[in-house]
């Protein structure tokens, strides 16, 4: 985590000292209250400031502590009711860090307001509810242009410990030739959604049978349109739905469609969301390790066809990525598994430190309820990292891209003569072995590679060799049939090195019929 500064705004009574203290020791950061600063630099309270001096005094001396303040590293800030509002004073403190905006309901400000001592000048008055409801109001404006952490019905450290998560959170900017979008990969990310990606208007979210149930009401309390999970319900007719849906809850092109859930969703709802009423805003949220790894990034959504996967699509890059770590502790083990097939292919393809640290943590990494938030933090970023650098290279997928492809040969065409019935991860897991095969056949890498790569697949619960009932010149076929429809070569990723691949247009097919008997086809 950097050393920025945390700087707390917001209404009276909404916690920004106690919160703002118990989040410094949580960082382990210095606190400062600038009410206090001021205080102890003038030597008066701030109610003999305002009496003696007047307010417009009181408000220099706010500039002047908020100069200093933002000059400094590693506080965090309670500001003055009032401070953040100042345009100056919001522009300069608050690129020293993050501002986050303590929110509460009129009743439990009043609440807590009569709870604490000392006097509270604007609350002298006949009816200090209809007060605060004012002024409330006359600056929502405002307050409304920070991120917002709502206090109501959460105790000092609950609030402390949300903004702790956010600050740890690693972001991830991907750019592309027109925008760019952030990934943020943490903890409890989900229950801020809105703020975090900054959504004004209204919000559809997208999610399955599976993940609805877990996680919809962290997200949101309005509308949430739920498909059936699994792949087979990756369809234009799915998609029809969801235009209906959308349409009869009145989304418009002001709207926003976030897809909460694995890749499936992802792909379905961000063509949904590319080509409802010509597109509309989209956020992936995604909760399987595969879409936090690969398929949020890079802009990539479609369905299947009936005569095969990802036949119809478009590109549709998202406003943002939201990964939120917490949800893959209710993953299912083989999904999370088929997740880290991806993971160890990014380290193959670009991280030969990814690839060593797997190694090194290999029985932790075979089930999400296990990992650890920090390592999950620390493969998920690191993954994110390889696809953005080769997205970023090749937006719409002409070249460079190709080499995400690694395994995927060989994997597609196990999984299309086993019918679907291998899961992709699997697949890609026997995949890469043979590629490592057929490399080191070739003479490109060394022959301790293969094993190398194997190993490390079973040790996350991996399968690595291709089941004997399909013979190679079945997978072949199957492999050929599907460039056919490409209109494409056959082309293979094969590696110099962990770290280190190269693309191949021109293998011979019995060093590939080779390689099929060699990896396990009959
Ligand atoms: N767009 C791209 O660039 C890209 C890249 C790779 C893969 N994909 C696509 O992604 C899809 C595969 O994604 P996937 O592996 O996430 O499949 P998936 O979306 O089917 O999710 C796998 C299963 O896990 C469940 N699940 C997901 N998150 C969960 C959670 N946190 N807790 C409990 N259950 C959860 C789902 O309901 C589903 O049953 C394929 O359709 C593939 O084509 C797209
Ligand atoms: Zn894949």
């Amino acid at each position: 985590m950097s050393s920025k500064n945390v700087i707390l705004t917001g209404f009276m009574g909404t916690g920004k000292s106690a919160v703002g203290q118990a989040l410094a020791r949580r960082l382990g950061y210095r606190f400062v209250d600038s009410d206090a600063l001021i205080e102890e630099q003038v030597g008066k309270t701030v109610a003999e400031i305002f009496s003696s001096a007047g307010e417009a005094t009181f408000r220099e001396l706010e500039r002047a502590v908020s100069a200093q303040l933002a000059s400094e590293k590693s506080v965090v800030i309670a500001t003055g009711g009032r401070l953040m509002l100042d345009p100056q004073n919001a522009r300069q403190l608050g690129s020293s860090g993050r501002v986050f905006c303590l929110t509460a309901s009129p009743d439990e400000i009043l609440k807590r307001l009569r709870t604490e001592e000392g006097k509270r000048p604007l609350l002298d008055v006949a009816d200090p509810r209809t007060r605060i409801k004012e002024l409330l109001a006359e600056r929502a404006t405002g307050y409304g242009q920070f991120a917002q952490i709502d206090t109501d019905d959460k105790s000092v450290e609950e609030v402390a410990r949300e903004i702790e998560r956010i600050m740890k959170a690693n972001i991830i900017e991907v750019r592309y030739p027109h925008g760019r979008y952030n990934v943020l990969i943490g903890s409890g990310l989900l229950e801020n959604l809105r703020d975090l990606v900054g959504i004004d208007g209204p919000m559809a979210v997208i999610t399955d049978s599976n993940v609805g149930p877990l996680y919809q009401e962290l997200v949101s309390d309005g509308l949430v349109i739920t498909m059936p999970a699994g792949e087979k319900f990756k369809t234009l007719a799915t998609v029809n739905e969801l235009y209906s849906k959308l349409l009869a809850a009145g989304l418009d092109r002001q709207g926003t469609v976030i897809a909460l859930g694995g890749g499936v969703v992802g792909d379905v709802a961000g063509f949904a969301a590319a080509t409802y009423m010509r597109g509309v805003n989209f956020v992936q949220a995604p909760t399987s390790l595969l879409a936090m790894v690969d398929a949020s990034v890079g802009a990539k959504t479609g369905v299947d066809l009936p005569e095969g996967k990802n036949l119809v699509g478009s590109f549709k890059q998202p406003e943002a990525v939201l990964a939120d770590l917490e949800t893959l502790r209710t993953l299912p083990d083989v999904e999370f598994s088929s997740g880290m097939a991806e993971v160890i292919k990014s380290g193959i393809i670009d991280d030969a430190g990814l690839f060593e640290l797997i190694e090194s943590q290999a029985e932790k990494l075979t089930s999400g309820k296990d990992a650890g938030v920090d390592l999950l933090a620390e493969i998920v970023g690191r993954s994110v990292e390889v696809k953005r650098k080769i997205v970023e290279e090749d937006p719409f997928e002409k070249g460079r891209r190709a080499v995400l492809n690694l395994g995927h040969t060989f994997g597609h065409a196990v999984e299309q003569v086993s019918g679907y019935t291998v899961r992709h991860g699997e697949a890609v897991a026997m995949g890469m072995v043979a590629a490592a095969h057929l490399s080191a056949a070739m003479g490109y890498c060394d022959p301790g590679l293969e094993p190398r790569i194997a190993v490390l697949l079973q040790r996350t619960s991996l399968p690595v060799r291709i089941p004997g009932q399909w013979t190679s010149e079945e997978i072949y076929a199957a492999m050929a049939s599907d460039k056919k429809r490409a209109a494409g070569r056959l082309r293979f990723i094969l590696v110099r090195d962990i770290g280190d691949v190269l693309v191949a247009d021109h293998v011979a097919e019995n060093a590939v019929l080779e390689t099929l008997c060699h990896c396990g086809a009959a």
